[in-house]
């Protein structure tokens, strides 16, 4: 038994060693010559590292670059000041005033007028759903539609040709259009604070005055009724509040969690209120809707929305876009673009790593996705499968 066995050290290292340095006569082995042994396939190990690991490290890190520094996140990024979270009651039965006065509010004698702005991509069912939602507690609805996506990409007109749909709000609709500027490889963000701008002009023509209640949210940024309706009977409310709503992805199956923040209620103030998605203000009344993020009936809605919206950048290879695997993701609840969460602490993100789990509760749900369960199913839990086209 001579050293010259040890070359063959590979893969299986420690076993090849074992049956080449040892082997029968193990035991006779001498500890220096072991040890000779056990380094020099130590050495074809670091080798093996150097040259097949390293690349494929390299590779990994290229390919899933975007995903280490969003795990890495905690590191670069302190999570923001948190908000004031305003307790939040409601009963059905309750009267007004008592629910004013347990917020600390007093009742008002008239409701203020509710204004209701949206900037409107595709979302032509979540937008059914929202405004049958807050139709009794509105006084005007305004959409304001562009034929450019974000992402500069020519869209047509979805609500012009799907008016019909919403007879219901037509005498308290204000619609505008705007014209996409196409500018190619510009930041998305440039193109959605335009097209903002564009919606405050629209706000103005609706005939808005002061101490009106604005909503500003996304159109799958849905407040639940009756915290409108809480909203424009008490005084004395916040001149700007925040909404936290129930994140939710592709349906109501999958509950991410309560946290979605950037919906909120202003009292409107001619020249000083401007329609805005980021954060305005500290307070945010708690449990007061839905965000239903990607909830689209058709796999080719989701694929528009994919190469629509501002995070374009994180399709970063084609099979993203292929609709079986897009299936496949809806019914896991799994991350469409394959992402690490968005959190800014290390627990919270290992917390929310993998899928999200279904749940099966249909209670506190927007009441016309219940009354009309039958055209929404893909909605509800327990329907993942979507048409296709
Ligand atoms: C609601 O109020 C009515 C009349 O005051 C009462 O009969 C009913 O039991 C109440 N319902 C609930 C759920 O408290
Ligand atoms: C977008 O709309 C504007 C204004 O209506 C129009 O001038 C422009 O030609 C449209 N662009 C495309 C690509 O449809």
């Amino acid at each position: 038994m001579t050293e010259a066995g040890c070359p063959y050290c590979s893969k299986k290292t420690d076993d090849i060693c074992e049956n080449v340095c040892g082997g029968a006569s193990r035991a006779a082995l001498s500890m220096s010559r072991r040890l000779r042994c056990a380094l020099r396939c130590f050495d074809l190990k670091a080798l093996l590292l150097l040259f097949v690991g390293i690349p494929i490290l390299v590779f990994v890190i290229y390919v899933h670059g975007q995903k280490f520094t969003y795990f890495l996140r905690p590191l670069w990024e302190s999570p923001p000041k948190p908000f004031r979270t305003i307790p939040h009651y409601y009963h059905e039965n309750a009267s007004m005033e008592h629910l004013c006065k347990l917020h600390g509010w007093g009742v008002r004698e008239t409701p203020r007028r509710v204004f209701d702005a949206v900037l409107f991509n595709n979302e032509l069912d979540i937008l059914q759903v929202r405004w049958n939602e807050l139709s009794p507690f509105v006084s005007e609805f305004i959409l304001l539609e562009s034929n450019s996506t974000f992402t500069a990409l020519k869209k047509p007109l979805l609500f012009a040709s799907n008016r019909r749909r919403f007879k219901f709000v037509e005498s308290r609709l204000t619609y505008g259009t705007v014209g996409g500027r196409f500018v190619k490889g510009e930041n998305p963000f440039v193109e959605e604070s335009y097209q903002r701008v564009a919606l405050d002009q629209l706000i103005r023509i609706a005939g808005i005055s002061d101490d009106d209640l604005l909503i500003m949210s996304d159109v799958d940024e849905i407040p639940s009724g009756h915290t409108i309706n809480l909203l424009r009977w008490c005084d004395e409310i916040p001149e700007k509040l925040h909404l936290q709503l129930r994140n939710y992805l592709y349906s109501f199956e999958f509950h991410l969690d309560d946290d979605s923040w950037r919906a909120s209620v202003h009292r409107y103030r001619a020249g000083k209120t401007r329609y805005a998605h980021f954060r305005q203000s500290d307070d945010l009344l708690a449990d007061s809707g839905w965000h239903c993020s990607f909830c689209f009936r058709h796999i080719s809605e989701f694929t528009f929305k994919m190469r629509a919206y501002s995070h374009v950048d994180r399709i970063r290879f084609a099979y993203y876009l292929n609709p079986k695997r897009i299936q496949d993701v809806i019914c896991r609840g799994a991350d469409l673009f394959d992402m690490f969460p968005e959190e800014y602490t290390f627990q919270k993100i290992i917390a929310k790593l993998g899928p999200i789990p279904s749940s099966y509760s249909a209670l506190n749900l927007p009441g016309y996705l219940i009354q009309n369960a039958d055209r929404y199913r893909y909605l509800l839990p327990g329907n993942c499968k979507r048409e296709s086209g």
